[in-house]
């Protein structure tokens, strides 16, 4: 069986790959042009795919020859699950191994964006150290007060540990079932989306994306929330309205924003989110971790290696 790598991954999971007998193509330039893209995809059996590459209706005709897709990521938002169904190609994917690194992302955005990092550390870049001011640009702690989570699967449920333990935060949650885990060990209660956005002092996303929630979290829902809050993505920028986000920010609406995901992404350079003092964005670190990152290229390979044999994949998005 033939694997096409569409980026270099870290070694373990090429070495899996090539120990099991499978034959791995990784083109040397990491940025392919649309015409490479298709000649490995039209000689390949079998994607290893790193990145957003869209897998729709049109690639599954296209591309009959692939009988198989390992993503190199947890979300799947970026394949027709019903198409690869349709055609019975198992789409693999990273669940576990990055739930850690990417909650890690969450909570420091949170506490980044409650002490006012980025703003502080721009002040000293700007050789602007000041002098100590009581009043002046406060921040807030976090002690006590209310984490929404929107989306409690296994990363959601790392930050809400992370934050039940460090401040003794209250969970709520918003989510398509209850997580009986979360209320048990986390004392986790289940509300509506209107509580949550209500109620929440931090609102942290952490939902797997479908189309129909597109720009979910709009100016109706950042006018519901506190004026205190802080919104945190590190799901799919495609959840929030980055316009609306902005004049909510500007306008005192809501206190923060902590960003790992932008709407759209990359984030174009003259967004006016940019210039904010109230905001700190990352570009999609979540799993950006040695331990995060070889976990993901083993899982991949396991995936293949399944399929190579006949047998189901371990981690599967269509099971
Ligand atoms: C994931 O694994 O889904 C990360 O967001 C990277 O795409």
């Amino acid at each position: 069986m033939k694997v096409f790598i569409n980026k270099k991954i870290p070694e373990v999971g090429v070495t899996m790959l090539k120990d099991a007998g499978l034959e791995v193509i990784i083109p040397e330039n990491n940025n392919l042009s649309q015409k490479e893209w298709h000649s490995y995809c039209k000689d390949a059996d079998a994607i290893l795919n790193v990145g957003q590459n869209q897998f729709d209706k049109e690639f599954f005709g296209k591309y009959s020859n692939i009988k198989a897709i390992a993503l190199y990521s947890v979300g799947f938002d970026h394949v027709d699950i019903k198409e690869a169904n349709k055609r019975n190609i198992p789409i693999g994917n990273t669940p576990d191994v990055l739930s850690r690194a990417t909650s890690d992302v969450a909570f420091l955005l949170m506490q980044s964006v409650a002490r006012r990092a980025s703003f502080y550390f721009q002040k000293v870049k700007d050789n602007n150290w000041g002098n100590f001011d009581p009043l002046y640009e406060l921040g807030q702690e976090l002690y006590g007060k209310t984490l929404g989570i929107f989306g409690l699967g296994r990363i959601g449920f790392e930050m809400a540990e992370k934050c039940k333990k460090t401040f003794g935060m209250n969970i709520i949650y918003h989510n398509r079932n209850h997580n009986e885990e979360a209320e048990k060990e986390l004392d986790a209660k289940y509300v509506s989306f209107d509580e949550l956005i209500e109620q929440s002092d931090v609102l942290s996303i952490h939902a797997n994306f479908k189309p129909e929630q597109s720009n979910l979290f709009d100016a109706s829902v950042f006018k519901k929330m506190k004026k205190t809050a802080i919104f945190v993505n590190t799901a799919r920028g495609g959840f929030h309205n980055q316009k609306d986000l902005y004049e909510a920010l500007v306008s005192g609406e809501i206190w923060g924003a902590g960003l790992d995901v932008t709407n759209p992404e990359p984030i174009e350079d003259n967004d006016p989110i940019l210039q904010l003092t109230n905001v700190c964005i990352l570009p999609h670190i979540g799993s950006a971790t040695v331990e995060a990152r070889n976990g993901m290229a083993r899982l991949a390979a396991e995936n293949l290696i399944a399929f190579s044999k006949g047998e189901k994949m371990p981690h599967i998005a269509n099971p």
